[in-house]
């Protein structure tokens, strides 16, 4: 049987009308538009304020977007992969709300949980699908609601945050070298006492008491998840780099997950890589979780052009991290422009 070769052919998007800029949240807590510009990079973040609203509707309407730029047959699509740590319900899985408001008849759906390395953890998963020739086409959509579970009176956590959602297709070719070639993923677990959420999950259920003392919020010690951060996707990367011959010279861009600018900045530092290859969209959406790399993709598509070097790398709760060398599959300056 011929090589398959997975392939994005394909990117959507979907962020919330609302904009929450520094200015407000200044108002809220005892913050200023200088600190968090200079601390985090953010000056503005979408926030889903419709009530009743959730991760699966902002995950419908990026795979919606990206059905119609594609234009591929919905009955066509094989699996639906949602990877968020906000999902609508314990159970059943946003994937599921997903699939049966798209009416995508033809295909099965879950969701997958890595917390901020959740898009590049389930691209991997996708492709491997994808290269084994059982499935032809699948979406994967990174999509988080993490003002959700943001604790809107601690300074320390609430600039960090936004909500939104990217999709991407992914399908197989017979072109060599092209589509996800390489990845270095890991999850080492020592991540929990430094970022979690304390109640709400079979070991602490939701109670009076979890409410009363405000443990359904994300709690984060920010100074040494900074620094495993920026160590371990810097060790990622150049563990990719060296593996595929990667240099600065054939690296088209770096594409980061977005949870601070001074962490983007040490990385590339680190790789000594300037940051006009590294891709950043941080300042007006915030860090969105698992939708902050198809964000990027779907916000730089058209720039991107076929044999790119692309090495996205992640970082986030557990601790999972990793990096992977994708080789950008088409010029996207000819994909359909982003339907807002
Ligand atoms: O995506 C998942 C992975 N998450 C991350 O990668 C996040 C990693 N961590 C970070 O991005 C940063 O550590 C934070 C943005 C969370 C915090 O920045 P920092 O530079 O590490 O600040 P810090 O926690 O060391 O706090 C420095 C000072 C403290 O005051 P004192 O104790 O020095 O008097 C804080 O109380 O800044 C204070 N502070 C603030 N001041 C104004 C904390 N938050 C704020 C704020 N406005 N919003």
């Amino acid at each position: 049987m011929e090589k398959i070769n997975a392939i994005i052919t394909g990117v959507g998007g979907y962020v919330p009308e609302y904009v929450l800029n520094n200015e407000e949240l200044s108002r809220m807590v005892d913050t200023t538009d200088e600190w968090i510009m200079t601390r985090i990079g953010v000056k503005e973040r979408r926030i889903l304020t419709e009530e009743g609203l959730g991760t699966s509707y902002m995950a419908r309407k990026a795979a919606k977007q990206l059905l119609q730029k594609t234009g591929v047959d919905p009955q066509s699509i094989d699996v639906v992969i949602v990877t968020t740590t906000t999902p609508d319900y314990h159970f059943p899985s946003t994937a599921s709300i997903v699939i049966g408001k798209l009416g995508l008849e033809n295909a099965y759906a879950y969701d997958f949980s890595a917390a901020c390395c959740g898009f590049l953890y389930a691209l991997d998963v996708a492709c491997n699908m994808i290269q084994s020739g059982r499935h032809k086409r699948i979406i994967v959509i990174g999509a988080d609601k993490m003002s959700s579970m943001v604790d809107y009176t601690d300074r320390a956590t609430c600039p960090i945050f936004g909500d939104g959602a990217g999709a991407v297709l992914v399908e197989g070719t017979t072109e060599d070298n092209i589509g996800l070639i390489d990845s270095h993923l890991r999850t080492d677990g020592k991540g929990l006492p430094f970022l979690h959420m304390k109640a709400g999950g079979s070991v602490c259920p939701p109670s009076h008491f979890t409410v009363d003392h405000r443990l359904h919020y994300i709690y984060q010690e920010g100074r040494t998840v900074f620094r495993y951060a920026v160590t371990a996707m810097s060790q990622d990367c150049s563990i990719i780099a060296e593996r595929n011959n990667l240099t600065k010279d054939n690296i088209a861009y770096v594409i980061p997950h977005q949870a601070n600018l001074r962490i983007i900045e040490a990385v590339s530092k680190r790789l000594e890589l300037p940051m006009e290859k590294v891709l950043v969209n941080i300042q007006h959406y915030g860090n969105t979780s698992a939708a902050c790399m198809p964000l990027v993709l779907w916000e730089f598509e058209k720039q991107l052009k076929k044999g790119d070097n692309l090495v996205f790398t992640a970082f986030g709760a557990g601790f999972v991290h990793g990096a992977s060398l994708y080789r950008w599959a088409y010029d996207g300056a000819q994909a359909a422009a982003p339907l807002k």
